[in-house]
């Protein structure tokens, strides 16, 4: 299986790699990032050179370097994680996350179009997995019921309603042009390699330095979390497995309060390094973010149905192990935040 792995260098994107290089010795993948801020190709690290998986920088709204792209490998199917990926971003400066998650994905969708549709025919075996949010739903209320594919999209922030206008391009490109895709939405992921502006990379390291904790209102909206490894092997069976034009809810079973999973990072922090300074006197309850989704919840009977998939990683089990890979991985986060992963690329790429 010959595959294009888009947003290759952000958080999910690498864990899928990681993944999948291992979970199907038969793979072979391409991964293109365009290496925004968000991206960093030390978490791909020493994967080039074992003949099975190369990068290349670009961006999925280049049409001509996808055409390039296409036409020298020859791809059974494409993994679209590329995106701007963070709310409080999209509300200072939605224009960007317009510019790659809606017209972005829109030019993936031509480009795969282009290359692998004859004559109005579909070469066999061609696959599309467009990687979406259980943000385009909106909010849900406390007793709500859980998020169904079926349910209405009612996005609520910039981010959201760009990821949901992409969501929309890749459903009419299956109905318009009988596109082979999959969509797949899942919950907050947590794990390895996650940018420090996210809730538990960012209160992990602030924790570790005794510095604030920053805990937008009060602390008490919900997230469904679930382990990036869960979320790979979803994924890897929608590929695999997956029904065109379908949509796949991803969760993980682990709805926690923000507050809930700050005090739990406190307490395995404390346990782990023994450290008296760390503990709930460093939260600080600060300024709620706007238009702030109170709760999200992913009904995924779907696909434990249709693929057999559940997510296996226990919440408690889950954090516990992330925390331990950013004790062990402190070298990681500190590049992250001094800015010098952004010059992995020139040091080991530029000029090849
Ligand atoms: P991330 O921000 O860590 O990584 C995004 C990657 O995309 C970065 O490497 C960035 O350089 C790259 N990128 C951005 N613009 C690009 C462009 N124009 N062309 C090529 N590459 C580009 O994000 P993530 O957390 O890994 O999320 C991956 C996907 O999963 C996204 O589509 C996101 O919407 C979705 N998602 C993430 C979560 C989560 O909890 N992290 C939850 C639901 C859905
Ligand atoms: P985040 O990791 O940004 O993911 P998302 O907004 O996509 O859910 O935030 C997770 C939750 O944590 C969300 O409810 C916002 C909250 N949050 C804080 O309370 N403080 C913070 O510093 C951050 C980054 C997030």
């Amino acid at each position: 299986m010959k595959l294009l792995v888009t947003g290759a260098a952000g958080f999910i994107g690498s864990n899928f790699i990681h993944f999948l290089l291992a979970a199907r010795p038969d793979s072979r993948i391409v991964g293109l990032d365009k290496l925004t801020y968000a991206g960093n190709l030390e978490n791909l690290e020493g994967l080039e050179g074992r003949g099975r998986f190369s990068f290349v920088r670009g961006d999925i709204a280049d049409r001509e370097a996808l055409d390039a792209l296409f036409a020298e490998r020859d791809f059974d199917a494409v993994v679209n994680f590329a995106a701007e990926t963070h709310v409080d971003r999209s509300i200072q400066d939605p224009g960007v996350f317009l510019q790659t998650n809606v017209l972005g994905t829109q030019t993936l969708l031509d480009a795969c179009r282009a290359h692998w549709q004859r004559g109005g025919r579909w070469a066999a075996g061609k696959r599309f997995v467009q990687i979406s949010t259980d943000e385009v739903y909106g909010s849900l209320g406390p007793g709500e019921q859980a998020f169904r594919e079926q349910d209405p999209l009612r996005p609520r922030n910039p981010y959201a309603a760009s990821k949901a206008a992409a969501d929309l391009l890749v459903a009419a490109s299956c109905t318009t042009h009988g596109l082979p895709a999959c969509t797949t939405r899942c919950s907050n992921n947590y794990g390895p390699y996650q940018l420090p502006e996210k809730l538990i990379p960012l209160m992990i390291r602030n924790a570790l330095r005794h510095e604030p904790l920053p805990v937008y209102g009060d602390g008490r909206q919900v997230r469904d979390w679930l382990h990036v490894e869960d979320h790979c092997r979803a994924i890897a069976l929608v590929l695999q497995k997956g029904r065109p034009g379908e949509v796949y809810h991803v969760g993980g079973r682990g709805e926690r309060e923000n507050i809930e999973v700050v005090e739990m990072l406190l307490a395995i922090l404390a346990r782990e390094t023994g450290d008296a300074g760390i503990g709930e006197p460093l939260i600080r309850h600060v300024t709620d973010r706007p238009g702030h989704d109170r709760r999200y919840a992913m009904d995924a009977s779907r696909i434990q149905r249709e693929l057999g998939w559940q997510a296996q990683i226990d919440f408690e089990e889950g954090l516990a192990r992330t925390v331990r890979w950013y004790l062990d991985h402190g070298d990681w986060i500190e590049r992250v935040v001094s800015g010098e992963y952004l010059r992995f690329y020139e040091l080991n790429y530029a000029g090849r």
